[in-house]
Order: C-alpha cells, then structure tokens, then sequence
C-alpha cells in the first residue's frame, strides 16, 4: 500500500490532474464524506486527508509514503526529514509583506525602527528582516493575518498573496514580495528504497505532467 497526504481544498483539488495523469482516480470524494483515508481506482494507493502543516510530520514519521504540500510549509517546518523530488507548480502563490494603505512603510524601513509584523510564518519573515537589517518584533498568528494592521495589533503582515482580493477587500496593500511559492511533492525517506517500484513510476507520470503544462503556459 502506498499512502499520500494531502490537505483538504486547493492541494487536494489541483492534485486530482497530477493523479489523472498517473492513471488514478479518487474513489470518495472529501466534500460529501467526512471520511480522511480515501480510496482511490488503485487499490494499492491511498489518499489521507490532513491540514496543511501537518502533511510534512505525516511523511518524515512514515505515517504517509508520500505528500503535497507548499514551499511556505516546508519552510517553516525546516529539517531535512524527506526527499523533494517534485516541484508540481500547483498552489501558486508569493508571500508578501503588506501594510494599511496609510502606513508609510518606506519610511519606517528607512528610519530603522522597529517594525510589528503578524504572520503565521515567522522564520520566513524573520530571515527576510533579518537580511535587510530591519528590526522587527514578531507577532504568531495561525490565520485571518489581514485583521492585525486593521486591529492595531501589528504595523504590517507577512501573507500568501495571490489575486491580492483579500488585501485590497481589507484595505491593505502588498509593499514587498518575499518570495514565490508553489507546492512540491515529498517521499519518507525509507519508503523511497524500500517501496520504490511503486513509487518512481508516480513521480515519473507526474513529472510528465508538469512538464507538459509547463510547456503549455
Ligand atoms: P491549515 O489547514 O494548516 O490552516 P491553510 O489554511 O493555509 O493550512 P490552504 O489554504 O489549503 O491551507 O493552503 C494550502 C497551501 O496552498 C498553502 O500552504 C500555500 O502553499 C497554498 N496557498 C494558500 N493560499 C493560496 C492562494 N490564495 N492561492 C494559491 N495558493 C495558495
Ligand atoms: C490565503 C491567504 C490569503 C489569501 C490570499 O487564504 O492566507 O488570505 O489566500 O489570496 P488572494 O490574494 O487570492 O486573495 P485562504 O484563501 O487559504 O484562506 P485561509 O484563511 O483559510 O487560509
């Protein structure tokens, strides 16, 4: 049996043309089941369902063969516990720095004071300030980032960014790209060698696929 995690919504959504490609079909569809192991038309491959973050301790501990998750994750998570053989260009997305739209963040950048950045991702932003000599002051959050500048909490965010909607719906502005994210497909170590017959060719149809739809765009 081989076992992939993927997290419920756009991973799981932009994953199902990576399966198809590969000749595989989910059996159970997890917006009418409240089911989180799935099956698939290969009775030797199965789906489970987990969040996000969780989806790179699922395959470093071999609680799943293999993952799809973002490069935000994997950076945060850090280590090295898995193979990342993959980036599948699916989930695009950058991660960005983003104020109110009254806040003058080049003159506070410039001024070297100390900045207060909410962010689920606080390595990432930290190692960001860090290289431009910023101080800043790092606030956790685990979601909903856009309301801290809007609440007082925090002078600006560190926040995926795509269509920029949620900024501009909460009044907020991207004042620096970090940098580009997309999500990539990782292996358990020990499955790699010890289920790798089963695995490779995954990796191959996938590869295949991204290739061509990298050529088409
Ligand atoms: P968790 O369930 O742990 O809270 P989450 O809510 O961030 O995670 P998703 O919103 O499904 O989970 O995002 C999963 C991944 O998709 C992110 O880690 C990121 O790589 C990518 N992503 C997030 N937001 C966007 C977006 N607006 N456009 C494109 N890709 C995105
Ligand atoms: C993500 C991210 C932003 C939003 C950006 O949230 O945290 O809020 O997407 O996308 P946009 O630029 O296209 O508006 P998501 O949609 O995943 O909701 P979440 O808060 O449940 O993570």
């Amino acid at each position: 049996m081989i076992t992939l995690a993927l997290s419920k919504g756009r991973i799981f959504d932009d994953t199902l043309p990576l399966l198809a490609s590969a000749g595989v079909e989910m059996l159970d569809d997890p917006q009418t089941s409240r089911k989180l192991i799935l099956a698939t038309s290969r009775p030797d491959l199965r789906v489970v369902l987990v969040r996000a973050t969780d989806v790179p301790t699922y395959v470093e501990y071999g609680g799943a063969d293999l993952g799809i998750t973002g490069k935000d994750v994997l950076l945060e998570y850090g280590g090295s516990g898995f193979y990342q053989p993959l980036d599948l260009g699916i989930a695009k997305c950058r991660i960005s720095v983003a104020v109110r739209k009254d806040f003058d963040y080049a003159q506070a950048v410039k001024k070297g004071s100390r900045l207060r950045v909410a962010t689920k991702y606080v390595d990432i932003a930290r190692e960001f300030f860090a290289k431009k000599g910023v101080h800043v002051d790092l606030i956790k959050l685990y979601g909903s980032m856009e309301l801290a500048p809007l609440t007082g909490l925090a002078d600006a965010i560190v926040d995926l960014v795509s269509t920029g909607n949620t900024l501009k719906a909460n009044d907020l502005i991207e004042v620096e790209p970090i940098m580009e994210i997309s999500s990539r497909l990782i292996v358990n170590r020990a499955a790699m060698k010890l289920k790798h017959e089963k695995i490779q060719p995954l990796i191959d149809a996938f590869n295949t696929s991204v290739s061509q739809s990298a050529s088409n765009t």
